[in-house]
């Protein structure tokens, strides 16, 4: 899948994921300012695919004015970064792409705006497409890793919860690209997919995502996981994440903690998969990672219908931890590791 997240002189396009799989559209993005209030709308989601966006949505915001110096220009981009952090707080690659796009702008004050605007370009390109490498590896590792535990059998049946696909990740994916990959080596025979109340992200795009690739998959609400683990019909649970702690507490889609207590209540293997960027080691531990409130009227409403009596209480986090000890492995494209400090 192409034309996911693309900077062509100055614009941002980025393909609408609230559409899909009705409508392929794509929304322009001239600003910062715009960037940031896509990521919070989620025109754009998923945690490298977060992180990519705000590394141009920063290029965007350094051509904003006609900066006469290194000073102004620095000064401006202060309240670029911040906007762009508050944009969504619990996936860390945004703040891993903001870092690094920081660092880029002050590497060397001496140069021109001109320059400096080219190297951030340059950084940003280098951080979707070092991105998308490291999601092939993920898929790799993943697939020798399925080998290594269930033999080169096949027939393997996976779920997985949200997307964590080429939508998510700029293309390829890291929970879908060890799918993908799997599929490919003959391994994988079909896929398991959470819907993911209450955005969808299962049913709407990682479905898209399998059909498109022609693997066999199987839509299920998010109450039956622990139904199909009981009848023996799911191998292995792979699933994405938005921040890995120092612990390896894990902060991933609302739901998958509860997925990963039946998985290994049924012993069923439970792996993450994420890129480097998604690992926090300046964060210890669950109790430190902000899980992200989002708006009642994702719960309360369906299609734009309300769904409970009027002054229904509800809440909604976007995600939850799952602890260490229930994780299996995680599958990154250094290979697949037990313990976070094997990356440091
Ligand atoms: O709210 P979202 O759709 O941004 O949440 C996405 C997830 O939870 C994904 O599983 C995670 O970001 C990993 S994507 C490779």
């Amino acid at each position: 899948m192409e034309n996911i997240i693309n900077y062509k002189k100055g614009q941002l396009i980025l393909l609408d994921q609230r559409n899909l799989p009705y409508k392929i559209t794509y929304k322009k993005l001239l600003t910062a300012k715009a960037a940031a209030a896509a990521i919070g709308d989620m025109v754009v989601r998923g945690a490298p695919a977060i992180g990519i966006t705000a590394a141009y949505a920063y290029l965007l915001g350094s051509r904003e004015k006609d900066f006469k110096n290194y000073k102004t220009l620095e000064n401006y981009m202060k309240n670029v970064s911040e906007k762009l952090l508050a944009s969504r707080p619990t996936a860390v690659n945004l703040k891993w792409a903001v870092d690094l796009m920081e660092k880029t702008l002050r590497a060397d004050p001496e140069l021109l705006v001109d320059k400096i605007r080219d190297n951030l370009f340059e950084k940003a390109e280098s951080i979707k497409y070092s991105e998308i490498e490291a999601n092939k590896k993920i898929g790799q590792y993943g697939s020798s890793e399925l080998k290594k535990v269930f033999g080169e059998d096949g027939n393997l049946k996976i779920l997985t919860h949200c997307n964590a696909g080429a939508l998510a990740t700029g293309g390829w994916g890291t929970a879908l690209g060890v799918i993908r990959s799997g599929f490919k080596d003959g391994l994988i025979d079909e896929v398991y997919v959470d819907e993911t109340r209450p955005r969808m992200q299962g049913a709407r795009l990682t479905c898209f995502e399998l059909k498109e690739e022609n693997i066999p998959y199987t839509l299920i609400t998010d109450g039956m996981p622990a139904h199909f683990m009981s009848l023996g019909n799911i191998d292995a649970v792979i699933v994405g994440a938005d921040r890995i702690a120092l612990n390896g507490d894990t902060a991933n889609k609302i739901g998958t903690s509860m997925v990963a207590i039946a998985a290994n209540y049924y012993n069923v293997p439970f792996y993450v998969a994420a890129p480097v960027s998604t690992f926090d080691f300046n964060c210890p531990g669950r109790k430190d990672i902000a899980i992200e409130e989002r708006s009642h009227e994702e719960v309360l409403f369906i299609n734009k219908k309300q769904i409970s009596p009027e002054e229904t209480r509800t809440v909604n986090p976007a995600f939850d931890i799952t602890q260490k000890g229930l994780i299996k492995g995680y599958i990154t494209e250094k290979g697949v590791i037990r313990n976070t400090d094997e990356l440091q």
